[in-house]
């Protein structure tokens, strides 16, 4: 059977990645973690001072920069490599967060991650989400998904992820980085968060896990069956 492209693009925690993974698993497609790589470049440029407003800096340290995805046989998700580490954890904390958007602006971050991003779709078989992943990543994908959620509910399933790993947290600290995230992901110059002329939009505000898989299985065998 041939394979297709599949792209979910959204706001921060509109459940992409959930959703991403869940339809990888049952098309036995390789899922991809766009956001991931964005966080780990964060995490890199945080670790080592790099003052991302800086060209020159920014090109120098993208150049020690390589990233990778390891399947972890505990959790039966992949993790994110930097330089060979297993950053997963630390990719995920509020430093990150906070950060992860004014990087994920720069051109030359964007460039180096969507060539990337690019590379691991030349053989289709590919679920990828992201902000941009139907618009400039894979603009001829067969199969572009744009999830949308009610803000409320993309706070509260946020403040419940991070309070499992932080207690300390705030529903207002997880408000106001998701509020600032948006902001930022949808105004930046370089490939800001669209929805694709055609994509399918796919509203999960209440939907169960299990209901929006059924509905985005039922559009891939569609497109599947349509490629032939
Ligand atoms: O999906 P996420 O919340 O882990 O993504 C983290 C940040 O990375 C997000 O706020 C914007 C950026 N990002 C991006 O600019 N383009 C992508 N394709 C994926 C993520």
């Amino acid at each position: 059977m041939r394979k297709i492209i599949i792209t979910l693009d959204g706001f921060s925690s509109c459940g992409k990645s959930t959703l991403a993974r869940q339809l990888a698993n049952e098309l036995n497609y390789v899922f991809i973690d766009s956001g991931a790589m964005y966080r780990a470049i964060t995490l890199y440029f945080l670790r080592h001072r790099i003052d991302w407003n800086h060209q020159v800096e920014v090109l120098n340290a993208l150049k020690n920069i390589t990233l990778d995805f390891q399947y972890n046989a505990e959790t039966g998700k992949s993790d994110m490599y930097l330089n060979h580490e297993d950053v997963e954890v630390f990719i995920r904390e509020m430093q990150v967060s906070e950060n992860v958007s004014a990087v994920s602006t720069v051109k030359e971050v964007r460039e180096f991650a969507v060539a990337q991003q690019q590379l691991m779709g030349n053989k289709k078989g590919i679920v990828m989400d992201g902000r941009d992943i139907g618009t400039t990543v894979f603009p001829y994908a067969e199969l572009k998904i744009f999830v949308v959620a009610d803000p409320a509910v993309r706070v509260e399933r946020r403040y419940k992820e991070m309070f499992e790993k932080n207690s300390n947290i705030t529903i207002e600290e997880v408000k106001n980085n998701l509020e600032s995230r948006d902001y930022i992901d949808s105004h930046r110059e370089v490939s800001p968060l669209r929805k694709a002329a055609d994509a399918i939009e796919l509203d999960n505000s209440n939907l169960t896990r299990e209901e929006q898989l059924e509905i985005v299985l039922k559009w891939a065998e569609e497109k599947i069956n349509k490629s032939h």
